[in-house]
């Protein structure tokens, strides 16, 4: 996946570069679901926004002052607001809580950051977009932007519990888009998960875009792993809310200088070795694009991310999501 540097328009030259941020107004909320929030973000002085590639996110600091990544579920088109679309998880860290009922229409909202990590190959022949709940906000950025440029060759299969839980469903019931979307239902049960086969059993030449739950990206990679692995993109949201009930405090020891840092059931290694003034690079921070890849000399991990292979899993750890199933954990830095 590639990390793609945003075009700012003047009066944004260093909001990419994270200084300053620059502060949005909420001019419109809406809940979709009864737990999915969508809102609509503008200057507060009328101005453009910076242009961005569909696929992309931004960071910004949650009414609790939580860093959290979001997706623009907007065209890349409208230069006028953008539109994020937030699940509040009842079981998360707090963030999509504080997001969801916090943030009001009126207040302003501070983006620290705009990037890509999913970035849609728009001169590819055709596009197969899989969404698995909240995960359909950038494959709709996607879609708005192909559609925008007249554009009719994907499909979606999108995946989400029942109608009363799907987010944007009256738009993608709409005539210029209902021939190109299948909509799943599981009712929450497994056994009625769609089944990929029929669908990636052929391949084609397509690019292949999945976002959502960990469950169906593990079913889609399975699905594809005969497809040239260049066509298959996946962005994940993280690790479910669920595994952070089962987080367990545990220590983690730095080679070089055997500086022992605690890292407490709420926060990452990341986020622990920073707090303790070690420098780390990040980028999704979700486990999803490699950055913050780090090896290890003992103790047994818990890997939560999407991006290392099994041999590479015995030497190291994305250290954005992963963790220590043993209570130390000795970091090769
Ligand atoms: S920051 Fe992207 S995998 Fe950890």
């Amino acid at each position: 996946m590639l990390v793609k540097s945003v075009q700012v328009t003047p009066g944004y030259t260093n909001f990419f570069m994270s200084e300053p941020s620059i502060f949005l107004k909420v001019t419109h909320k809406q809940a979709l679901t009864p737990d999915v929030f969508m809102f609509d973000l503008a200057h507060p002085e009328g101005l453009s926004l910076p242009s961005f590639t569909p696929g992309a996110h931004i960071t910004v600091k949650t009414p609790k002052g939580s860093h959290r990544h979001y997706s623009l579920c907007s065209s890349p088109n409208d230069a006028d607001q953008w539109q994020i679309a937030i699940k509040r998880e009842a079981l998360g860290r707090g963030g999509s809580i504080s997001m969801a009922d916090g943030l009001l229409e009126g207040d302003l909202l501070e983006v620290l950051q705009c990037s890509n990590l999913f970035e849609l190959h728009d001169a590819a022949k055709f596009h197969v977009f899989v969404a698995g709940g909240i995960g359909i906000t950038p494959i709709l950025s996607m879609i708005r932007h192909l559609l925008s440029q007249g554009k009719s060759n994907f499909k979606l299969y999108y995946c989400t519990r029942d109608a009363l839980s799907t987010a944007f469903l009256e738009e993608l019931k709409s005539p210029s888009l209902v021939d190109r979307v299948q909509l799943h239902h599981d009712h929450g049960d497994l056994q009625q998960a769609l089944d990929f086969w029929p669908i990636f059993e052929q391949p084609i030449a397509a690019d292949v875009y999945c976002c959502g739950p960990q469950g169906l990206m593990d079913s889609v990679r399975d699905m594809t792993g005969h497809w040239p692995s260049e066509h298959i993109h996946f962005e994940s949201f993280g690790v479910p809310p669920t595994a952070f009930e089962q987080n367990t405090p545990f220590d983690i020891v730095l080679q070089s200088t055997g500086k022992r840092i605690h890292v407490g059931a709420d926060v990452s290694i990341l986020e622990a070795l920073r707090s303790n003034g070690e420098s780390v690079s990040s980028s999704c921070e979700s486990g999803t694009c490699g950055s913050c890849r780090t090896g290890f000399m003992s103790g047994e991990v818990e890997h939560r991310d999407l991006v290392l292979l099994d041999d590479e899993r015995r030497q190291n750890i994305m250290i954005c999501v992963s963790r220590a199933r043993s209570n130390e954990l000795v970091l090769d830095r």
